[in-house]
């Protein structure tokens, strides 16, 4: 039985009380805290950094912190994300000159490193990389935003992704982002992910009903994933 993990995009939380959408999310069943981090250059987006990363590790969070460079050049701000409380740091190979060595950097910062593939980038990128990640990220949607539709193109590509990694040997997470919702998260877990990031999917949908609780959509997902 496979032991998928909800990862919960905080980019659609609300971010005037981030410890407190932190908490409840965690407390309604989510695994892992997806951190979306853009600078407005790698991806026409800005959001957080190192300092919302240890400002939610001094508030208690003590669940995985995933999180997801969109930034370009990565190696001089991996070191301030294992400082900030990173438990994964991913990065997209085209925003490093040197991927081998941003891996191994991540690493030997003491945190799991992994990396991220846009709808359009060759998992070819893999080939002799396969002993350095711990998590691979296929993008389900071009990066930059929250609330676009799945792409099922990704479908196919998470199958070829998930024989790499069986093949491989290694223990490596496959995670999947981008328009994951209850609706289609039964059908990406037969393709292979054993691994969710859902923002508006679980912030956005929840809101909706009840700021404070995500039980319902947290829920929704597991029964789909238990099926
Ligand atoms: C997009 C981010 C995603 C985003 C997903 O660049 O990497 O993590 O928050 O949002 P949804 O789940 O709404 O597609
Ligand atoms: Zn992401």
């Amino acid at each position: 039985m496979t032991d998928f993990q909800l990862a919960p995009s905080i980019l659609s939380a609300d971010f005037a009380r981030l410890g407190e959408e932190v908490d409840n999310v965690l407390a309604s069943g989510a695994d892992i805290v997806h951190f979306d981090v853009m600078d407005n250059h790698y991806v026409p987006n800005l959001t957080i950094g190192p300092l919302v990363c240890e400002a939610l590790r001094k508030h208690g969070v003590t669940a995985p912190i995933d999180v997801h460079m969109m930034v370009k050049p990565v190696d001089r701000i991996i070191p301030d994300f294992a400082q900030a409380g990173a438990t994964y740091i991913t990065f997209h190979p085209e925003a490093s000159e040197h991927i081998d060595r941003s891996l191994q950097l991540i690493r030997d910062e003491g945190c799991k490193s992994g990396l991220v593939f846009n709808p359009a980038t060759p998992l070819s990128y893999l080939d002799y990389v396969m002993d350095k990640v711990d998590m691979i990220l296929l993008m389900s949607v071009n990066p930059g935003f929250g609330g676009q539709s799945f792409i099922p193109a990704t479908l196919d590509k998470l199958r070829q992704a998930r024989k790499m990694i069986d093949d491989s040997g290694f223990d490596i997470r496959l995670e999947i982002d981008g328009g994951v919702k209850a609706e289609n998260i039964r059908e990406i877990a037969d393709a292979g992910a054993d691994t969710f990031v859902a923002g508006s999917g679980i912030f956005g949908k929840a809101r909706d009903e009840d700021p404070n609780r995500y039980d319902t959509i947290v829920r929704q997902m597991r029964e789909q994933l238990a099926k």
